[in-house]
């Protein structure tokens, strides 16, 4: 992890948040690499749950929302997590911080971190989510609080998508966007922050439907992070037992990913099948029907919610653990380290390289970039030796180099090297639009 994220900025993947300052505490930036990786990863998850399917409706709702919604969703009053303070170092953990040995609150038990004995208070329940004030007075009547998931904003929405769209039940409503989570315990670079985004879809179905639907949700769900090109042995479900069950779900898988090192398997995605729970909250809190009217039986219901919940940021990190790799090249002493990114999610698709700068390489070299750009990010590298610049773009997970060499100028052809087989193949100048378009849908 340290390798991955010291290579995330030195490359220009990701940048911690406010750093000339110090930084602030497990909130992190995405650089000019991390932003295109990261959004090939939504447009991923778009693609596949919005624009490939006629039964899912897409929507961006707002981050702040009523502030009754999140008494409606159990937030206000169950958000918590029970939190611990040392007097004497003012360091706070969670109650349940394996660190901690003993009851905190009781004399001997000792502070993990400045070693104190008696100085941690008894736990105190925390609220996660971050409140702010709307309008200008700071006062209770005031207070919204920034969204802790994206879900409630798709509920309060159901009958103005279902009612626009003259969706049918079952019928899904996803979306993309940020969540705020003041975590206790954050860390581990972007697995867990105060700033996140998720992508989560809300499947509506009719009660009695919804397990059958559930199952059909965690198979797609696992299959697409399959499809990310995630090894399939790092890849696992975990089932929720009844004590760590959400108090809205009735059944939840995660979906686990090994990130190796001190983490192992951890939850990068949640499937719940949360039954009425939201909608009929948002009903009795609002006072206004969240009701299905079903046509052809004649008979409204509130439908129940199957929803599949993933973080974008999570699953950019396991995407990068699970590209990274440092391999030794035969005849050279030096290694590499190489991210094996899909194609399809590699911020760069191809580097364009002259071999030397004279003899009207740059030239022709400038020509196909440009040629490139308008359908792919391509970078134009000219400086050093060739071995370097294929080195450099191996560390970001380039897949395709592209080169300009003296045959070239006579021929009319380029060499296009691969990432992963480094193989080298002689291709026609003016074919490479549809030759990398053969390659990077492989
Ligand atoms: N609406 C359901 C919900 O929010 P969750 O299990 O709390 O469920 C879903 O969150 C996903 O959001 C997680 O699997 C994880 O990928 C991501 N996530 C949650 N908290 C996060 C955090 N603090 N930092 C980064 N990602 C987080």
């Amino acid at each position: 992890m340290e390798k991955l994220v010291s290579l995330c900025k030195r490359r220009g993947f990701i940048f911690q948040s406010s750093e000339i300052y110090g930084g602030t505490g497990s909130v992190w930036d995405y650089g000019p690499l991390g932003v295109e990786l990261k959004k090939n990863l939504k447009d991923r998850w778009w693609n596949a749950m919005v624009r490939a399917r006629d039964d899912i409706e897409g929507l961006d709702a707002a981050i702040l929302m009523h502030p009754r919604v999140w008494e409606a969703s159990g937030h206000v009053s169950g958000f918590v997590d029970p939190l611990v303070e040392c007097s004497n170092c003012r360091k706070r953990f969670r109650a349940d911080d394996a660190k901690i040995k003993g009851t905190p609150g009781t004399p001997d038990v000792q502070c993990p971190a400045c070693g104190m004995k008696g100085t941690l208070g008894a736990p105190r329940l925390f609220n996660l989510m971050f409140k702010t004030f709307m309008g200008p007075v700071e006062d209770t009547a005031s207070v919204v609080y920034l969204r802790p998931e994206t879900a409630q904003g798709i509920y309060v929405n159901f009958l103005n998508v279902q009612q626009s769209t003259r969706q049918k039940i079952p019928f899904g409503i996803a979306q993309i966007g940020k969540a705020f989570r003041n975590e206790i315990t954050p860390g581990n670079f972007i697995f867990r922050t105060r700033e996140f985004e998720q992508m989560e879809m809300q499947f509506f179905v009719e009660p009695g439907s919804d397990m059958e639907w559930f199952e059909f949700w965690k198979g797609q769900r696992l299959e697409w992070h399959k499809s990310l090109g995630l090894d399939h042995a790092r890849l696992k479900y975990h089932q929720h037992t009844t004590e760590e069950l959400a108090h809205y779900a009735r059944a939840a898988f995660d979906i686990q990913f090994d990130f190796g090192g001190t983490l192992g398997f951890q939850e990068i995605e949640g499937v719940h099948n949360r039954g009425d729970f939201d909608l009929t909250q948002h009903q009795q809190f609002s006072g206004k029907k969240l009701e299905y009217f079903d046509q052809p039986n004649n008979r409204r219901y509130t439908p129940y919610v199957v929803e599949t919940s993933v973080g974008a940021d999570r699953t950019t990190l396991a995407v990068l653990v699970n590209a990274y790799h440092e391999e030794t090249v035969e005849g050279e002493d030096e290694g590499r380290t190489v991210l094996k990114l899909q194609p399809s999610l590699a911020p760069v698709k191809a580097g364009i390289f002259p071999l030397v700068k004279k003899d009207g390489m740059p030239e022709m070299a400038h020509r196909i970039a440009e040629d490139l750009r308008p359908l792919y990010p391509v970078f134009y590298d000219e400086s050093g030796a060739i071995g370097r610049r294929y080195r450099r773009q191996d560390e970001i997970g380039t897949p395709f180099g592209i080169t300009v060499d003296g045959e070239s100028m006579a021929e009319g052809t380029v060499t296009i090297r691969d990432r992963d087989t480094l193989q080298q193949d002689r291709v026609a100048a003016d074919q490479l639009r549809a030759v990398l378009a053969e390659r990077l849908a492989r």
